[in-house]
């Protein structure tokens, strides 16, 4: 069996940057009650024709990934993109990836799990890695959640916002890089967040963005304790697996949801803020493109040296859950 490391990481957000102020002309909110209850003050959003679509945020942040890891586009050998907003029903976002940056000789596909699709992608690609399936994998999650808000609904478009994240993993003999990974999921409580059909207009300030025939619904209040509960219990399941304790973490990169989920997680792993990347204030919920934005704004900060013990922990639609606990081997200073 062999290890998956993380051998290179990017990211990339659409240019149009969408403030809590600019949201208080399109429904009845504030920057105040948006910062205090979620932590976000702004998020990027996709505009039609500026090559935006989820397959270019995701090749470009991909592209930044492979150069990271000093590798072709025509070496992983599998691609696995997390998404809930795909460009097209069919085919894979996976595969026009594929196309765009040439990764020749890759097997591609789209996997499907809310906000936690970046980890269950990443899951699988380590198993591809450990049993010699594959050696060289792109993962990625992108998402252009704005283009599901129902813009007339406060409670859920603030949360919302566009990008892509991906990671090179790599296969190692070592005692290094991705050590465990734990999934759940509970299709029990899949109304608690899921998609609707209809396209509720677009506000006048976002004529240009990219609208898709459905838009998110949630039952925010159920789902914020369902969000402390899995993201607390999963994190302590990876860490316990793994014999390791909150001091033994270096870095903690949860999805990002909302701030306040986030510093109840700390709260019950017992873990200080500082050890704990957040960047929502700017980025907003970007779903599966949460984590691997995240983790690549912590390493190219240079905030992770090898041997670090990183916990990567996510919740979201389905219900799905899921952490993967990462010894970092990656040195890029
Ligand atoms: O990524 C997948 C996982 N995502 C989650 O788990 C999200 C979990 N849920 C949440 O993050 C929070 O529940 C929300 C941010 C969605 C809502 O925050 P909350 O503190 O739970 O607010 P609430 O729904 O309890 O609403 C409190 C009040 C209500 O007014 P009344 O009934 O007390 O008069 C809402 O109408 O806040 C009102 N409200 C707003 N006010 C101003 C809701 N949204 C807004 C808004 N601006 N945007």
């Amino acid at each position: 069996m062999f290890k998956a490391r993380i051998i290179g990481t990017g990211s990339t957000t659409p240019k149009r940057i969408l403030t809590n102020t600019d949201l208080e002309n399109i429904v009845d909110t504030s920057d105040e009650w948006i910062t205090r209850r979620t932590g976000i003050k702004e998020r990027r959003i996709s505009q039609k024709g500026k090559g935006e679509k989820a397959f270019d945020l995701a090749a470009d942040a991909s592209l930044k990934a492979l150069e990271m890891a000093g590798m072709g586009p025509d070496e992983p050998d599998l691609i696995i993109l997390g998404t809930i907003t795909p460009d097209r029903q069919f085919p894979s976002v996976a595969c026009m990836v594929q196309d765009k940056i040439n990764a020749v000789n890759a097997n591609a596909f789209d996997v499907s799990a809310g906000c936690s699709g970046f980890l269950y992608a990443l899951s699988i690609a380590e198993n591809a890695i450990a049993t010699g399936g594959s050696e060289k994998a792109l993962v990625i999650g992108a998402e252009l959640l704005s283009s599901v808000a129902n813009w007339e609904d406060r409670s859920t478009c603030v949360l919302l916002g566009d990008g892509a994240g991906a990671v090179v993993l790599g296969r190692s003999d070592k005692d290094e890089g991705i050590l465990s990974s734990h999934l759940g999921s509970d299709g029990r409580y899949w109304k608690l967040l899921y998609s609707e059909e209809g396209t509720p207009d677009p506000p006048k300030i976002l004529e240009a963005f990219e609208g898709k025939p459905y838009y998110l619904a949630m039952e925010g209040n159920k789902l914020f304790k369902k969000a402390v509960k899995h993201l607390a219990d999963v994190a302590m399941e990876a860490l316990r697996h793994n014999n390791l304790s909150g001091s033994d973490v270096r870095l903690v990169v949860p999805h990002q949801a909302n701030i306040r989920i986030i510093e109840a997680l700390a709260d019950r792993i017992s873990l200080p803020m500082e050890k704990v990347y957040t960047n929502i204030h700017k980025y907003g919920n970007t779903s599966s493109a949460s984590i691997p934005i995240a983790l690549d704004e912590a390493n190219r900060e240079g905030m992770l040296r090898p041997g670090d013990i990183v916990l990567l922990v996510t919740f979201g639609a389905g219900l799905t859950w899921g952490a993967s606990v990462v010894r970092w081997s990656l040195d890029i200073r």
